[in-house]
């Protein structure tokens, strides 16, 4: 019965696929889960950074991630801390990094808000039209970043850097927003992007 011995082999050919299939998954996740947390060590490893001047990548918009990651990796925007962690990586891995963050849920740092001030950041992000590109509750979207609970500490110095020195690669849309705006204004700024 030539055809007899023939039946199992679509069955053991599927399997053998499918073995294959989740072997290639699982070891795509180990590699993931090994990547995630490097970047957890400066990062948090719930995405919310703990660490002065470090930005939280939690809740952070995937194209805005993926963007800075491709403009880092290609050493257009440089952060010495993460050079060597960048450079290796592939297309894949800028994606799944960042859709990893974005679907994570962002707290507000334990830095010390000043309701004055932040009453004021509010006034001006009013005045300057933040919402306009970042949405009215700053949680941004798209190539706009995420500004609300972010790290006081990283926004002031990252507002100062549109201002006066603009990070090589950045968007031009920032210059207008803060140019003219005191050091003060843009505390202000940072203490209420921190509240929302
Ligand atoms: C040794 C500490 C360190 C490690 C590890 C690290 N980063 Fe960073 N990262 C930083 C610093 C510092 C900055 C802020 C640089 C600046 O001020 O512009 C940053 C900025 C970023 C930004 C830009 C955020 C923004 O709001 O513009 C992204 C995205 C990012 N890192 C993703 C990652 C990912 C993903 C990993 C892991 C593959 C990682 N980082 C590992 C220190 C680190
Ligand atoms: C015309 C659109 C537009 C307006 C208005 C605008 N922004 Fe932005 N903002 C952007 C874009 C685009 C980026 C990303 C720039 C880049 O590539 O570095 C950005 C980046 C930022 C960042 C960097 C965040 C990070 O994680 O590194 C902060 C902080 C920020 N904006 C705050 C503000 C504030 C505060 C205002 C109002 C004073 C404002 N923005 C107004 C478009 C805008």
């Amino acid at each position: 019965m030539p055809v007899a011995i023939e039946w199992w082999r679509p069955l053991a050919l599927g399997l053998a696929a499918a073995v294959l299939f989740a072997a290639g998954a699982l070891a795509q996740d180990a590699a993931l889960a090994e990547k995630l947390q490097l970047c957890g060590t400066c990062h948090g490893e719930d995405g919310n950074s703990k660490i002065e001047k470090i930005p939280s990548l939690a809740g952070q918009p995937a194209f805005y991630t993926l963007n800075q990651l491709f403009l880092m990796r290609e050493g257009v925007r440089k952060v010495e801390a993460m050079a060597t962690i960048v450079k290796d990586l592939k297309d894949s891995d800028l994606t799944a990094l960042s859709e990893h963050y974005a679907k994570l849920a962002p707290r507000r740092s334990d830095e010390p808000v000043d309701p004055e001030l932040a009453k004021r950041g509010r006034q001006i992000a009013t005045q300057q039209r933040c919402g306009s590109c970042h949405l009215p509750t700053l949680a941004g979207q798209e190539q706009m970043p995420r500004v609300a609970k972010q790290r006081i500490d990283y926004l002031v110095e990252a507002l100062k850097s549109y201002r006066d020195n603009p990070r090589s690669g950045a968007d031009t849309a920032m210059s207008p927003p803060v140019g003219g705006l005191r050091d003060a204004d843009l505390t202000a700024l940072a203490h209420y992007a921190a509240t929302l």
